[in-house]
């Protein structure tokens, strides 16, 4: 059978992986607040519900609720940890504080023959698996007409099941890596009890959301920021999918992009993709509002202020926009917003701060359910070039803090030099895809060197290049001597005004991936 899953959030952090897990089976969900409505519920008709995790105890006054019909509508449900314990307390059992908080890895004994642990072979021995656990409550008595179906050392009910084999509780996250079995669990509600089929793929997610975006947007105008990055051009290509030419991309230059960056973004969008895109060089205005400035968090507020001025100037141009497009991703929407509602708040460094209620613009947001390597399955599908797919992360301020102390038109054209070598050469050595990022910084300092018979006075550039999961911790790449010796001859020899090179061995923390 063919359906989907709705996922109501009751603000556990780990509301994200739970749709995540259920994406990794093939099966379509979608996470709502846990206030959606009977109506908004029966209306969306979902083949199975999962109730998240959530901070609160049932039984503190304000806690959140849902209606008790929810548990009646014939649909199955699963209660995961907060949601088990609602499940128990709408139903009729007692949910009290343990004795001890539970927290971190537990062994749990589960009842061979429930459907939720069809395949869990160390059940049919009597033996125990490793779950992980985050709670301050527990079942005191059960609802009448359900059993405990696990138990761990510290809890007789870790998980409950009705007679019917309908509604479902744990209390351990099935959602989380450190549920080694938790995958297997909740394939089993899918397909075992909800009667799912894996049917729904990267397609089928095109397919809906291209639906999603023509019903929200209608006949009205799409402007989205495009620089090129993955996000923003997996967005603007879904998008553009749904809208066609009702899609404005705005590209703006700030003057601090890599070599050959503008030309290629406007190739690859506008000449070989066929977006609508707006090209905007302000590289003169961003350069002027830098002068002599040095301090890293002031050209960062400079540039993000200047970025809003642009864009908002050249939006205001285009006629009928009444929507502003984002590639923000799951990660970037802040920790369970869905449990406060759909206001999302984003990281500032996308760079738009104010500008949706400024120029009263509302967001639309195509990949805001997805993790990055989802997002990058999204754009094969679309056909979005391998090239952009695989870019390496580079900030939005661009090489401003790549360039230590004040950004002149000289010292860009310096690192530009430094920056394309040291992309080719690890390009040309097949390491880019594999590589976090890889790129130059200009240092604020001259040394001393030879070259023929005179004596040089230049400055020095450190190569940076870094292995890291998300960004939040990185490792220094162990690049080839042979590979580290031909980047240096060649920015010594090509790069008029380096005289010196270094390699930066620093990993995150303590120090950061870029110098500013
Ligand atoms: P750090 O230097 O903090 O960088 O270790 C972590 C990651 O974030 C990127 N980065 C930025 N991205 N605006 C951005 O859009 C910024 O101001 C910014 N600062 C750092 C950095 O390239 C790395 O991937």
């Amino acid at each position: 059978m063919e359906g989907k899953i709705l996922i109501l959030d009751f603000g556990s952090q780990y509301t994200m992986l739970i749709a995540r897990r259920v994406r990794e089976q093939r099966v379509y969900s979608e996470i709502h607040p846990f206030s959606a409505g009977m109506e908004f519920i029966r209306s969306f008709r979902p083949a199975g519900i999962i109730l998240s995790g959530g901070p609160s105890s049932v039984y503190e006054e304000d806690a959140p609720r849902i209606s008790r019909e929810v548990l009646d509508l014939g649909v199955p449900v699963l209660g995961i940890c907060y949601g088990m314990q609602l499940i128990a307390d709408l139903l009729g059992g007692k949910v009290g504080r343990s004795a001890e908080r539970e927290y971190g890895i537990a062994n749990i004994r589960g009842q061979w023959g429930s459907p939720l642990f069809l395949g869990i072979e160390e059940f049919r021995h009597g033996m125990e698996i490793p779950v992980w656990m985050s709670h301050g409550d527990r079942i005191e008595r059960l609802p009448a007409g359900f059993s405990s179906i696990a138990r761990s050392d510290n809890s007789p009910v870790a998980a409950i099941s009705n007679h019917e084999g309908t509604l479902f509780g744990v209390q351990f996250h099935p959602e989380v890596v450190h549920t080694p079995r938790g995958k297997e669990i909740l394939a089993n509600f899918l397909f075992r009890v909800c009667g799912l089929d894996p049917a729904w793929t990267m397609h089928s997610f095109v397919e809906g959301s291209v639906k999603k975006i023509r019903e929200e947007v209608g006949g009205e105008g799409v402007v989205l920021g495009l620089s090129g990055g993955v996000d923003s051009s997996v967005a603007a290509i879904l998008l553009h999918k749904a809208i066609g030419d009702r899609l404005t991309c705005i590209f703006v230059n700030n003057g601090l992009l890599r070599k050959g960056e503008a030309e290629e973004v406007i190739h690859t969008f506008r000449d070989a993709i066929g977006l609508h895109l707006e090209y905007v060089d302000a590289a003169e205005t961003f350069l002027t509002a830098l002068t002599d400035v040095e301090d890293p968090e002031r050209k960062r507020k400079i540039i993000g202020e200047l970025f809003v001025r642009v864009f908002e100037e050249s939006a205001r141009k285009i006629r009928g926009v009444a929507f502003l497009g984002q590639g923000t991703l799951y990660p970037d929407v802040i920790e369970s917003v869905s449990f406060k509602g759909p206001s999302a708040v984003i990281k500032s460094h996308h760079n738009v701060g104010g500008l949706p209620e400024k120029m009263h613009l509302k967001l639309i947001e195509p990949l805001r359910e997805l993790f990055k390597d989802e997002v990058r399955e999204l754009g094969r599908e679309l056909g979005v070039p391998p090239h952009v797919l695989d870019r390496q992360p580079f900030p939005g301020p661009g090489l401003a803090v790549r360039i230590i102390g004040p950004v002149t038109p000289e010292r860009l054209r310096i690192l530009r030099d430094a920056d394309a070598i040291v992309d080719e050469e690890i390009r040309g050595a097949g390491l880019y895809e594999s590589i976090w990022q890889s790129f130059a910084v200009l240092l604020p300092i001259k040394t001393v060197g030879v070259m023929g018979d005179f004596r040089t006075y230049e400055n020095v550039a450190a190569v940076r290049a870094v292995q890291s999961q998300d960004g939040m911790t990185a490792d220094w790449v162990r690049l080839p001597y042979d590979l580290l010796q031909r980047i240096s001859t060649r920015i010594i020899n090509e790069v008029k005004g380096i005289n010196r090179v270094a390699y930066d061995i620093s990993s995150k923390p303590p120090s950061t991936i870029e110098w500013e």
